[in-house]
């Protein structure tokens, strides 16, 4: 995919940094953009391939979109956009490596009119799509295939029910809400831990029949037949997600100072940044706005770390940044153990295993269990020569191993950082102090 990558050791990192914007928000909001009745305007999109995933195929599949003055511009024609004109036809969409296009996109299609094939790159052809496909059912949605893709969503005729997601899952929430909308009658969406609420903030903000049941945002009643949404105008926030490998730097470099501006705040996306104080970083917050996200900057100073218990509790709201948290967790002093996580094998890669062959190439003590990981501390890591396994996360995991390795460490595929955060590795010699 690109040429290996020289990564040198760094003993601190000072200054003020931006991220990319967030992807999650930006897949909702190019999808919700194109079903929305009137023009859209979204700044800030994330420019990885991932987000690229869902323009090309939202543009495909007949939306209109058009690049202006740092903007993006969506011209919505409300549900109907995405309709296709001869029903019998099959429209072949690619998802690249992204599940979020994929899932939510499944919930999506589900309400329009047209055969949709839903295809993605190797991994994400690997990656359980069954989760969202089975509840899909309960409104009668149609979709061919089987646990994984390609499938073929044959739109049209839902109607209300009652569902849950069977997982912790903020995509299979987010299409069965994108489903319930479309459906006739009224339907119940219901899940067990509170996941991401992008798409319930975004919908809500865009005037969607969406009310709350309980008191953490788990239960919705959904009103069917939903009218046109209104039009977005947003700036989307960085995400902090992108942001997690320099924070972590700096919370575990001593002498170390970083601000992280413009950030996406939201609490469901902050797990890893609150797992780090638990481990005695110093991290500030705030808020300097708040519309349907609460938006920021964090402050993170460098010190001495503890190891800590991971749970289920706390898995949740950082699971893209476990990988990384049991990095930190092996500079850290004393053992650090994570349980609850065997989602973490479903994702771009087996993200147990691949985490687990990262840490001990560089020298680290760290035992694989199928739902987590026991790291031993105070690891004097060694430079080594690795791969990214075709995952963006476990890339940057490997350069903040880097960076407190003795010599130089060589990492192999370094060009899968681009599905999130494609300036990854120029942002992290801007830091560098
Ligand atoms: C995402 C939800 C999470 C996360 C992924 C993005 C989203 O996946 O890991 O990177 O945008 O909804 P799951 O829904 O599979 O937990």
């Amino acid at each position: 995919m690109s040429a290996d990558r020289r990564l040198r050791p760094c003993s601190k990192v000072r200054g003020n940094l931006s991220v990319p914007g967030d992807k999650s928000i930006s897949h909702r909001a190019l999808m919700l953009a194109a079903v929305a009745r009137g023009t859209s305007r979204i700044a800030g999109l994330a420019p990885g391939e991932d987000v690229r995933s869902t323009r090309r195929l939202l543009e495909r599949a007949g939306t209109v979109l058009r690049d202006e003055d740092e903007a993006l511009v969506v011209e919505g024609r409300g549900w109907r956009t995405l309709d296709q004109d001869d029903p019998a036809s099959v429209l072949e969409l690619d998802c690249g490596n992204s599940g979020t296009t994929a899932r939510l996109m499944m919930g999506l299609l589900a309400g329009r009119r047209g055969r949709f094939r839903l295809a993605g790159d190797r991994s994400l052809s690997l990656r359980p799509m069954g989760r969202v496909r089975k509840p899909l059912a309960a409104f009668g949605a149609v979709i061919e295939g089987g646990d994984t893709l390609p499938l073929t969503v044959v739109g049209g005729g839902l109607r209300g029910a009652v569902v849950s997601t069977g997982v912790a899952s903020a995509q299979v929430k987010s299409a069965l809400i994108l489903a319930a909308l479309q459906a006739e009658g009224a339907s119940e969406v219901r899940e067990a831990r509170l996941t991401r609420d992008h798409s319930e903030r975004m919908l809500r903000a865009m005037g969607a029949p969406l009310q709350r049941l309980d008191t953490q945002g788990c239960h919705h009643r959904v009103g069917g037949g939903c009218p046109a949404l209104s039009p977005l105008s947003l700036v989307v926030p960085g995400d902090p997600s992108s942001a997690a490998c320099a924070a972590a730097l700096a919370a575990s470099l001593p002498g170390s100072d970083l601000v992280v501006e413009g950030l996406c705040l939201n609490p469901t996306r902050l797990g890893f940044y609150r797992l780090l104080r638990r481990m005695g970083a110093e991290i500030d917050e705030e808020i300097t706005s708040d519309a349907a996200e609460p938006m920021g900057r964090l402050a993170i100073r460098g010190g001495e770390l503890q190891g800590i218990e991971v749970g289920p509790d706390d898995v949740v709201d950082a699971i893209d940044e476990i990988p990384l948290l049991a990095c930190v967790a092996a500079l850290s002093e004393g053992e650090t153990v994570i349980r609850g996580a065997a989602e973490l094998r479903r994702k771009e890669s087996d993200r147990i295993a691949t985490t687990v062959a990262l840490l001990r190439a560089f020298g680290a003590d760290v035992e694989e269990a199928d739902d987590g990981m026991l790291i031993g501390g105070g690891a004097r890591l060694k430079g080594a020569r690795v791969s990214a396994h075709g995952d963006h996360r476990i890339a940057m995991c490997a350069a903040f191993l880097a960076a407190h390795a003795d010599g130089e460490s060589l990492l192999e595929e370094p060009g899968w950082v681009a599905i999130s955060y494609p300036r990854f590795f120029a942002d992290l010699e801007r830091i560098r102090a």
